[in-house]
């Protein structure tokens, strides 16, 4: 991965690899299948949007109207196919990690809800408000999540980005999970 991507992407999946071995020790997955995962979420990131465009078309992916339209949505399921044809993983579990890091969805898998808060809290990340979700994520996979998703929400809501339903729904879930606890 050193090699395929430039510095700051690979420091980035570094982080989110270690971010994610990190989480699966603490939740009880596996950790050496989370260090992939992390380390591969973001191999979609290395094409440009056109580039990303035409794989999808070229692999008659099947994506929806939001994801089609936004860069930062459409790396994650180009990037899961791309994982397993130019990196040759074939673990569905690691395949389906990468592919819903962006928007999330409800039912993920543990293996899934570590790889987006790890995107969210690796090392290298510094927004206002991470401290908080490295503080739940401690203790609390799913109530750091909330966290996370609700920043997710919000940022795409100020920058004016379409909202993919299925972060609303991912939301929605962790609240009706959270509130059932
Ligand atoms: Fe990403
Ligand atoms: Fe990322």
């Amino acid at each position: 991965m050193q090699k395929i991507l430039d510095g700051r992407l690979y420091r980035h999946c570094l982080g989110v690899a270690e971010a994610a071995e990190t989480l699966a020790c603490r939740f009880g997955a596996d950790p050496g299948r989370a260090y992939v995962a992390g380390m591969v979420h973001d191999y979609g990131k290395r094409y440009s949007f056109q580039e990303l465009i035409n794989k999808a078309a070229e692999l008659k992916l099947s994506l929806d109207r939001v994801t089609i339209r936004e860069c930062k949505l459409l790396h994650a399921p180009v990037g899961a196919a791309l994982v397993e044809l130019e990196l040759g993983i074939t673990d569905p579990g690691i395949i389906k990690a990468v592919a819903s890091h962006t928007t999330g969805r409800p039912g993920m898998t543990l293996l899934e809800k570590i790889i987006y808060l790890a995107d969210y809290i690796e090392a290298g990340r510094r927004y206002e408000g991470v401290e908080k979700i490295r503080g739940a994520a401690i203790n609390d996979l799913d109530g750091a999540l909330l966290i996370a998703v609700n920043h997710a929400l919000n940022s795409v809501i100020a920058r004016g980005l379409l909202l993919h339903p299925c972060s609303v729904a991912f939301r929605n879930s962790l609240l009706v999970d959270i509130s059932g606890r």
